[in-house]
């Protein structure tokens, strides 16, 4: 039987979630709130991880270790990287990396962590493939992308940091969480997916789009994420 963590850096990002699931129990973890039940016929944990790359590492090691799950799922909003990719649409991840990673000097290719062995953390292919067919059960006339997603710790609102992200990492959209989920997730070997809704385009014009938009981009992935739980 599955038991999925799904993991929301903000309280937007998991709150509709957290009201549609029967809590069956709640556990508190270096401060973040575990909700353990059901989501219709799907056994989850719940969480609202924080902010940033550190608090997602830490929510997925705590997921494994204490919940046991099975998938992981990344849930939530993105800056989008990519002209097709528009406010509003939806991503799945085929591939994550970490932006802010750089050990180029020691002739490891931008974004690798020294010594792990891989660059980019691939999702799982079938989580994919139910991810897909979840948003277009949710949302038949909304364009979905699945693509490359990189995270780090920074919110991008500038053309010359787009730009240096598309250059270097061909990505399609930006984010503070998937990478570190991805790479806690690998080496726990535990298949994950990032499905994250487009808030704003990570220029010039991120700090007014995102205010606007991330309460609806928010919801609307927990909306496809709810119904995606039910296929694993
Ligand atoms: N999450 C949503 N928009 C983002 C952006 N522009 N940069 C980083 N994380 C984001």
């Amino acid at each position: 039987m599955s038991k999925i963590g799904i993991i929301g850096a903000m309280e937007l990002e998991v709150e509709t979630l957290k009201a549609q699931m029967k809590v069956e129990k709640k556990t508190v973890k270096a401060g973040m709130e575990f909700f353990e039940g059901t989501l219709d016929a799907a056994n989850v944990v719940v969480v609202r991880c924080g902010i940033g790359k550190v608090n997602a590492g830490i929510c997925v090691q705590i997921l494994v270790d204490l919940f046991d799950v099975t998938h992981i799922i990344n849930t939530g909003v993105a800056g989008s990287l990519n002209p097709k990719l528009d406010i509003g649409e939806i991503i799945v991840s085929k591939d994550v990396i970490h932006h802010d990673v750089d050990v180029r000097v020691f002739g490891y290719p931008l974004g690798e962590v020294p010594q792990l062995g891989c660059r980019e953390f691939i999702a799982d292919e079938k989580m994919v493939e139910l991810a897909l067919e979840a948003c277009k059960e949710v949302n038949p006339d909304l364009p979905t992308t699945t693509g490359r997603i990189v995270s780090g710790d920074q919110f991008i609102s500038s053309n010359d940091v787009k730009n240096y992200l598309i250059e270097n990492f061909a990505a399609d959209c930006a984010e503070m969480e998937g990478a570190s989920i991805a790479h806690a997730a690998y080496l726990n070997k535990v298949p994950f997916v990032v499905i994250r809704a487009i808030s704003d385009k990570a220029d010039g014009s991120a700090e007014m789009d995102y205010p606007t938009f991330e309460r609806e981009a928010a919801h609307h992935c927990a909306e496809i994420t709810k119904c995606f739980v039910q296929k694993l």
